[in-house]
């Protein structure tokens, strides 16, 4: 009899923004908890539920489920003015995150000295991550450094004061000997995060202990991933890549969890490819097609609003990408925006100083001048998104998935063909 998925990893395959908000909320009907184990506020997750739209940037997307608990692991990194929007923004649409949410206790704080640092990292001319400027980088910095301060923290008031003016100190010193911008006030900011720290007082708690004891009842657990595989910082392109560990591993230290205890790994991955930010791009679209694809996919930052850079699918990453997270089954979302398309190419290598590759080295500028090899299949030229089983997509389209699955070397989940929960068919084995 095969063994009962009680905890399943969901990561994103490339660099973000893949879809894991839409297959997040498809996943969240057959479990218990919905767990985010790294990244924070950088992360836009799109939920659409008939016509309302849902951008969750730090809850986890599970939160839309009534009966349904949601965690905030201790391995996200929390702004808590940012909590208590989103917290606001979804009782404005009727649903109550205090009865659902708890975050972590060790989760670390990000403080408007983190966000004016990544500004004004982001602002020199030279060594641009394209960061979302929400103080991500900085904090986490700080949590490794072991200068951070973490949710329980704030409710100390004496040790809060004393780590809060050893940071700002220092802060300070850098803001205005190094970059010649005004300091901040450690009284002020102690009396703001003392206000965020009331606020948020009931939903903070011991996550470890509550994920473990609800494996330990039997309950099922999602663990949600933010970013993407090559925004890791270990395994991305560094050094353009968010300050956490996005991939699977992430999610048995960002949440307390035993890597004995995971089930299941799932990938998410467009059907081609976007980034966002700075950094390396090998299968990048030339401007024409990119205005196309852009357009049709609507490849705009849930963040920050930026454009998204769009490609073709690199087969080369997303098999990476396999390797590294140890996904079981890939889900493969926005086939419908290929629709148009009377040819759709994948990059099934690189060619390196003469040399052919298809894997993904560390050499600093490999990726920004390897020349990508790529195989040509027919596009299907005929709307997809009405398409509500995988026997009815057009062949094209079918053999396109079974490719993709073949090249990444891991089974073909689920296939969406637009935003709507509804848009998602089971893949079939078969072409
Ligand atoms: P995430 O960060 O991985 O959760 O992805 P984002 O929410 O940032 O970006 C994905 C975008 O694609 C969102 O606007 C989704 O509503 C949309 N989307 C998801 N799946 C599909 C699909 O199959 N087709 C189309 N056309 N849009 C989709
Ligand atoms: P979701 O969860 C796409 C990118 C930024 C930048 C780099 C570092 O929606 O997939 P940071 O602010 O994290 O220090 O920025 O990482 N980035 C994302 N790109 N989707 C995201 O999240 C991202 N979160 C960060 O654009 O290149
Ligand atoms: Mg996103």
């Amino acid at each position: 009899m095969a063994k009962k998925i009680r905890t399943t990893i969901l990561v994103g395959a490339q660099w973000g923004d893949e879809g894991k908000g839409k297959v997040i909320d498809i996943l969240t009907e057959d479990v218990d908890f919905v767990v985010r184990y790294q990244g924070g506020n950088n992360a836009g997750h799109t939920v659409v539920i008939g016509d309302d739209k849902y951008v969750l940037h730090l809850i986890p997307s599970g939160i839309l489920h009534e009966g349904k608990q949601c965690v905030i692991g201790n391995g996200v990194v929390v702004d808590p003015l940012a909590l208590l929007e989103e917290i606001s923004f979804l009782k404005e649409k009727g649903i109550d995150a205090g009865k659902r949410l708890k975050v972590s206790d060790r989760a670390h704080v990000i403080f408007p000295y983190h966000r004016k640092l990544d500004e004004l990292r982001e602002v020199r001319k030279k060594g641009r991550i394209g960061t979302t400027k929400r103080g991500i980088g900085p904090c986490y910095a700080d949590k490794v450094s072991r200068v951070g301060i973490r949710m329980a923290d704030l409710f100390d008031e004496a040790y809060f004061r004393e780590r809060l003016k050893l940071n700002i100190d220092e802060k300070n010193a850098i803001l205005k000997n190094l970059y010649g911008v005004p300091g901040f006030s450690v009284e002020v900011i102690f009396d703001e995060y003392r206000r965020y720290a009331a606020s948020l007082k009931n939903f903070v708690c011991d996550t470890n202990e509550l994920i473990n004891k609800a494996l330990s009842d039997g309950r099922s657990i999602l663990f949600e991933g933010a970013q993407g595989t090559f925004l890791d910082v270990d395994y991305g392109t560094y050094p353009y890549v968010t300050s956490s560990n996005s991939t699977a591993g992430g999610a048995c230290t960002g949440a307390g969890i035993g890597p004995s205890r995971i089930d299941r790994v799932l990938g998410v991955v467009k059907a081609y490819t976007t980034r966002v930010g700075e950094g390396p791009f090998p299968t990048e679209f030339n401007e024409s097609m990119m205005d196309k694809i852009r357009k049709k996919g609507n490849e705009f930052g849930s963040t920050t609003g930026r454009a998204r850079r769009c490609g073709w699918f690199d087969a080369v990453l997303v098999r990476n990408s396999v390797i590294i997270n140890g996904i079981d089954s890939v889900i493969i979302t926005k086939l419908d925006v290929l629709d148009d398309e009377k040819k759709i190419k994948i990059c099934i290598g690189y060619r390196y100083k003469g040399k052919k590759y298809v894997t993904f080295p560390a050499i600093p500028g490999f990726l920004e001048n390897c020349v990508p090899l790529y195989e040509e299949h027919p596009g299907w030229m005929e709307q997809t998104s009405d398409v509500t089983s995988y026997g009815d997509l057009p062949l094209a389209a079918r053999k396109y998935i079974q490719r993709i699955g073949e090249l990444a070397g891991c089974g073909v989940m689920l296939v969406s063909v637009g935003k709507s929960r509804d848009q998602t068919m089971a893949c079939g084995k078969k072409v």
